[in-house]
C-alpha cells in the first residue's frame, strides 16, 4: 500500500487567520490586461481578444506557469452502470461513468488512465439538467453518502512499483489530526448537499480524486512524468493542469449525455481545485461556469500580491503542481511579465464566482478582488459589467464576476453552497 495525500493545512495558513479588511488595497493588477503584451497591439474589441490575445496568454500560462497541455487527448467510454435508481429519497439516479483518457504530448506515445466520474441527475427534469462538476479532496463514495458507490481506493502505477491508494475525509474518530482536517474541509466539503442541488434542478457529477493524478509531491511528480512522455523537463505539465484536464475529459462525457445541458455545465473546486478549476475553464470554452472557492496563489489571487502565501514557500512545498521551470524560477516570480488576472480575464465573459472567507489570509481575498477588478476590461469587451462591486463583501450573485465573502477560514460550509446555487441559478 503506497499512502499518499498532501496534507492540505499549512502551518503558514494557520498563522494567518486574521480577518482581511473589506476595502481592496494594494496595487492594482499589473499589466493591464488590454495593454500590448509579448507584441500583441492592445485589444479593442471581443474579436481581438478572442482570436489574437486568448492564444497569448494560454501559451504565456502553459509556458511559464502551470506547464503545457497534452498535445491530443480523448475519452474512451466504458460501461456506464446504473447504481440506484430511486437516490436521495426517490429524487435521483445514480451512475458510475468509467473513462479513460488518452493523451499524447508530441510524438509521443498514448498514455492511458481509467478514470470514474460518479453521476446523480434528477428524475423530474422534463428538459435537459444543468450539471455541476466537482472535483474534491474526499473520495466519491463519501461526498455522495452512497452505498452503492465503490471505495474511492486507486491504483496507482509508477515507474518502479505500483500499489493502491486511499484518502478518507470522514472523521472517524476526536484525534487531533482528524479534527484539524474537519476544521480544514469544513462539513460541506465532505457532503455537498447534494439533495439540495437535485431539487433545484442541478445534476451533480464528481471525479473520484485519486483516480488520475495523486496529489503527493513526490509520487504526483512520477505519475505526472509517466503521463506526460515526450515532454522534457521545462515544457511537462504540474498537477493543476492534469487536474484542468481531468475537468475537460468529463467535460466530454457530459456533454454527450442527452439528458444534461451542454450549454449549462459548471464546475467547482475548492483550494488547490479551485487553481485547477480557473486552469479548466480558461482553457476550454466549453466550461459554462465556474466556481473557484479559495483558489489563493496560483488560483484568483495576484502573484505580484505580498499578503497570504508566498509563492515561493507553495512551489517548494507542492513543486509537482506547476511547471518544472516555474517552480525553478519562483524565487524571481514578482519579476514575471503577467500575473493571474489575465487567467480570469480567460473565462470572459463566462460566469465565474471567486470564494473567500475572511479569515483565510493565506488565500489572499483581497488579492484575488483586485485580481477581478483587473481581469474587468476583457469582460467588457464582450458587453458584460464583470465585478460589480466595490468592496469585497458585496455579493452580486447576478454579476459575471461574483465576489464571495464570509466570516470564518478557509473550508466549505453551509452558506458557501447557498451563495454558490444562488449564483448558479442567476446565470442558469
Ligand atoms: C495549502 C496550499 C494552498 C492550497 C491549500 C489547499 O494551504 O498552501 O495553496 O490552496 O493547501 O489546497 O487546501
Amino acid at each position: 500500500m503506497i499512502l499518499a495525500f498532501s496534507g492540505c493545512q499549512h502551518l503558514g495558513q494557520l498563522k494567518n487567520l486574521t480577518n482581511v479588511a473589506l476595502d481592496p488595497n494594494g496595487a492594482p493588477a499589473q499589466p493591464a490586461v488590454l495593454a500590448e503584451f509579448e507584441n500583441d497591439p492592445v485589444v479593442t474589441s471581443a474579436g481581438g481578444w478572442r482570436d489574437r490575445r486568448v492564444p497569448i496568454l494560454r501559451e504565456t500560462f502553459q509556458r511559464d506557469l502551470y506547464g503545457y497541455f497534452p498535445d491530443e487527448s480523448e475519452i474512451v467510454v466504458g460501461d456506464v452502470q446504473l447504481l440506484d435508481d430511486n437516490a436521495y429519497g426517490g429524487l435521483a439516479t445514480i451512475e458510475l461513468v468509467p473513462l479513460t483518457i488518452r493523451t499524447r504530448f508530441g510524438e509521443g506515445e498514448w498514455v492511458e488512465r481509467t478514470i470514474r466520474l460518479a453521476l446523480a441527475k434528477p428524475k423530474a427534469a422534463t428538459k435537459p439538467s444543468p450539471v455541476i462538476l466537482k472535483m474534491s479532496f474526499c473520495p466519491f463514495n463519501e461526498t455522495f453518502r452512497h452505498d452503492g458507490l465503490p471505495n474511492g481506493q486507486a491504483e496507482i502505477v509508477l515507474p518502479e512499483r505500483t500499489g493502491k491508494t486511499n484518502v478518507s475525509c470522514v472523521i472517524k474518530g476526536f484525534s487531533p489530526l482528524e479534527r484539524l482536517q474537519s476544521y480544514a474541509l469544513g462539513r460541506y466539503h465532505v457532503s455537498p448537499p447534494i439533495k439540495e442541488m437535485i431539487e433545484r434542478g442541478y445534476a451533480y457529477a464528481e471525479i473520484n480524486v485519486l483516480d488520475y493524478i495523486v496529489d503527493a509531491s513526490n509520487l504526483g511528480s512520477l505519475q505526472l512524468e509517466l503521463l506526460s512522455r515526450g515532454h522534457n523537463e521545462d515544457t511537462s505539465w504540474g498537477a493543476l493542469a492534469a487536474w484542468a484536464s481531468q475537468f475537460s475529459r468529463a467535460v466530454d462525457y457530459l456533454d454527450t449525455d442527452e439528458e444534461l445541458d451542454a450549454e449549462r455545465t459548471a464546475i467547482y473546486g475548492h483550494s488547490r481545485y479551485a487553481k485547477a478549476a480557473l486552469v479548466a475553464g480558461a482553457f476550454d470554452d466549453r466550461i459554462d461556469a465556474v466556481i473557484a472557492h479559495q483558489s489563493g496563489r496560483g488560483g484568483a489571487a495576484l502573484t505580484r500580491s505580498v499578503v497570504g502565501e508566498p509563492t515561493s514557500e507553495m512551489t517548494a512545498t507542492y513543486h509537482d503542481w506547476f511547471s518544472t521551470a516555474y517552480t525553478k524560477r519562483t524565487q524571481n516570480s514578482k519579476e514575471l511579465p503577467f500575473d493571474q488576472h489575465q487567467l480570469i480575464a480567460l473565462l470572459a465573459p463566462r460566469p465565474v464566482l471567486l470564494g473567500n472567507a475572511r479569515r483565510d489570509k493565506w488565500s489572499d481575498p483581497n488579492g484575488a478582488f483586485r485580481a477581478a477588478q483587473g481581469a474587468n476590461p476583457a469582460y467588457e469587451l464582450f458587453g458584460s459589467e464583470g465585478l460589480t462591486t466595490e468592496r469585497l463583501n458585496e455579493f452580486d450573485p447576478d454579476a459575471d464576476i461574483a465576489f464571495w465573502i464570509r466570516p470564518g477560514t478557509h473550508g466549505e460550509v453551509k452558506e458557501d453552497w447557498s451563495a454558490f446555487l444562488e449564483f448558479l441559478d442567476a446565470h442558469f
